[in-house]
């Protein structure tokens, strides 16, 4: 594995190496707390239905399908080929969604989206990275466009960020652009942050 270090980003060797050895490692599947924070973000959408959403580290697609069920179309994307293959595979019955491999934020979409979707993905980035992605997520929301985040606010140490550095980041940009904060949850165990672009 590489870039181990709060100065860079996590690479994808190092969620390759995870898949290899276990392909559901977070027990997305499974797991009844994964279950119940899937349905918390879900119900978090304001919108009954997007028109064209873009979720970023979409792994093997547990989420994927179920996001899928509210947007006519839907860009999702990962670092992890081998992840991405399960959630090709998972959503084969679902035409409105595309999969690209996609190393955000130094590879972005160049399409406007209603709805952005940041789960769990945040805290792999270092600090010049997730400050890169917010202003590319920003201008890549439409007015009206929703930016849901989502992220474990526990100590990992091999992560570059925590959940909170991640969410006070966006607090933080929302104070000097146009993003408005619409709704905010914390858990014992996670944080979830609905902004909209006006
Ligand atoms: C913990 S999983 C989150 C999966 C899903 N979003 C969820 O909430 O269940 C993180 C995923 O983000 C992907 N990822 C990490 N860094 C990334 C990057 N720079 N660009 C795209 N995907 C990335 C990883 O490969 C992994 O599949």
């Amino acid at each position: 594995m590489s870039n181990i270090g709060r100065d860079q980003s996590l690479a994808a060797d190092f969620f390759d190496t995870l898949y290899q050895a276990d392909p559901d490692p977070w027990r997305f599947e499974t797991s009844e707390y994964e279950a119940a924070k899937y349905a918390a973000t879900i119900a978090a959408l304001p919108k009954p239905r997007y028109r064209s959403a873009f979720e970023i580290g979409g792994s093997i697609g547990v989420l994927t399908e179920q996001l899928a069920q509210r947007c006519d179309a839907l860009l999702s994307v990962d670092i992890s080929a081998l992840a991405q293959e399960r959630a090709i595979q998972r959503c084969k019955h679902l035409p409105q969604v595309r999969f690209e491999l996609m190393n955000v934020p130094h590879e972005y979409p160049k399409e406007s989206f209603d709805l952005v979707l940041l789960s769990e993905v945040g805290y792999y980035w270092c600090q010049a990275d997730l400050h890169s992605a917010q202003q590319r997520i920003y201008e890549s929301l439409e007015p009206g466009g929703h930016l849901l985040l989502v992220h474990w606010l526990h100590d990992a140490p091999s992560y570059p960020l925590r959940g909170d550095d991640v969410h006070n980041a966006f607090q933080d940009f929302a104070a000097v652009s146009q993003l408005k904060s619409v709704s905010s949850q914390r858990t014992a165990d996670y944080r979830l942050d609905l902004y909209e672009r006006p």
